[in-house]
């Protein structure tokens, strides 16, 4: 079909700038996040401040079967759950079309993963496993393009060559894509190599495609976020890990990770979810208490009902606020300190992003941010810590509960040794 084609077949359906002003131009982004970015989360999320959320990737295969059993366990979501994008991986464009036509009034967008580079992604040809199938990439964009009633985006990774990152990005655009996210770093940059995202690809991205672009990675701090915007010329900022360590991360507000423990399974007392997506977000806010109050960490981690999770958060609660009151310095939100790299020290029970410096602070994101870092330092010899286990993209289609815990568990491990 030629563009005049499927303008006429789709009158109303907004593109590029005017899809970005209708959602009202959003800066803020929360990631797709496997067992993470669930309706609850997102919830809580908007609340401080993030303009737009994405839904945790679903098979778009499975999502269109029949049997509902795959799509009812992890597809939830409410009216006030807007601006919405529904991100799917898929490798057959006539199942992400059926998938996408079952959201399509739900949701803002459609979303295609072209980054997830996990193993299972390799066995299941899809996220960035597609990056060597361009032709691929092209027919799933464009199936949707063509016959979707809302329009389609794609969240994209890097290749270690600019030129070939912009290519791919303008094949993208041309085969419908209203908006692209990129995140900056490479397929092999994940777990222990996850290392830093490159700005200036994203940068090289923005300034070739007329679509919006989203900048994805290295945003630890709120003021991150307009550095990205000012060094790269994006239009909004997508974070992960970093929200999910500090859900206020978009509001600027320096909170105590209790509060936010509580607002979240206030949430989850209206909005029925999963214990595993549950536990998986208290592993991950008490991230920097667990290990001071062990005993804790296996009620965790025993926990399934929500009077189990209450009951872990109160525990907890009482300790942060003693550990509070025993602080030799009070803490002041308008007056941290930062270390020669530019970490902040905050208390442990406050909200703060999951750090990998422990091994390398050589090649600390923020000393990135910095911009104290050598191109080279991007390079996957010059990794960071494997600190993350669990994440970026780490997490499968599917993951169960047993999952969580041992990822959590893992992690925990690796953070205390
Ligand atoms: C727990 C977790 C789950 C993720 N799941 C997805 C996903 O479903 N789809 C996707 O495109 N990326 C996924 N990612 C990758 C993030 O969306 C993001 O691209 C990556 O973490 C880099 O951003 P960050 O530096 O802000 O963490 C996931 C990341 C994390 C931490």
């Amino acid at each position: 079909m030629t563009e005049d084609e499927i303008i006429a077949k789709f009158p109303t359906r907004l593109r590029g700038y005017d899809l970005f002003g209708k959602l009202g131009n959003p800066k803020h982004v929360v990631a797709p996040m496997v067992d993470q970015s669930e309706l609850a989360w997102r919830i809580l999320s908007r609340k401080y401040d993030a303009d737009l959320c994405y839904t945790p990737m679903f098979h778009a295969k499975m999502f269109g079967e029949d049997n509902p059993k795959y799509r009812n366990e992890h597809w939830q979501t409410e009216d006030s759950d807007r601006p919405l994008f529904v991100q799917f991986c898929a490798n057959d464009p006539d199942a992400l079309l059926k998938a996408a036509q079952i959201v399509a009034d739900k949701a803002d967008a459609v979303d295609l993963n072209l980054g997830c580079p996990q193993h299972i992604a390799r066995r299941g040809h899809y996220g960035s496993y597609l990056m060597e199938d361009w032709d691929l990439v092209s027919k799933l964009i464009r199936k949707l393009h063509e016959n979707l009633e809302i329009p389609v985006t794609a969240k994209i990774r890097v290749y270690p060559e600019v030129e070939k990152t912009v290519a791919y990005a303008k094949m993208i655009e041309a085969a419908g894509a209203q908006i692209i996210t990129v995140h900056g770093r490479l397929r092999e940059q994940k777990g222990h190599k996850t290392g830093l995202a490159d700005w200036s690809k994203i940068k090289a991205v923005k300034e070739a495609v007329k679509v919006p672009v989203f900048a994805n990675g290295n945003i630890l701090y709120y003021e991150d976020v307009q550095r990205c915007i000012d060094e790269t010329g994006v239009d909004g900022v997508m974070s992960a890990e970093t929200n999910l360590y500090n859900p206020a991360l978009f509001s600027g507000k320096i909170l105590p990770t209790w509060q936010m423990a509580e607002e979240y399974l206030e949430i989850c007392g209206r909005v029925p979810t999963r214990a595993g997506y549950i536990r998986g977000h208290m592993f991950k806010l008490f991230r920097y208490s667990l290990p001071i109050h062990v005993d804790l960490r296996q009620k965790l981690a025993e926990a399934k009902t929500m009077e189990e999770y209450w009951q872990f958060v109160r525990d907890m609660k009482t300790r942060l606020m003693a550990d509070t009151d025993n602080a030799k310095v009070k803490f002041d939100p308008g007056n941290y300190e930062t270390d020669e790299f530019g970490y902040r020290s905050y208390p442990h029970w406050i909200c703060q992003p999951a750090l990998r410096f422990e091994h390398d602070k050589e090649h600390s994101q923020s000393k990135r941010l910095l911009n104290e870092a050598k191109p080279e330092d991007t390079s996957i010899s010059g990794a960071v810590t494997t600190e993350i286990l669990s994440s970026p993209d780490n997490n499968e289609t599917v993951n169960n509960d047993a999952d969580v815990v041992e990822n959590e568990s893992k992690r925990l491990k690796v953070s205390t040794a």
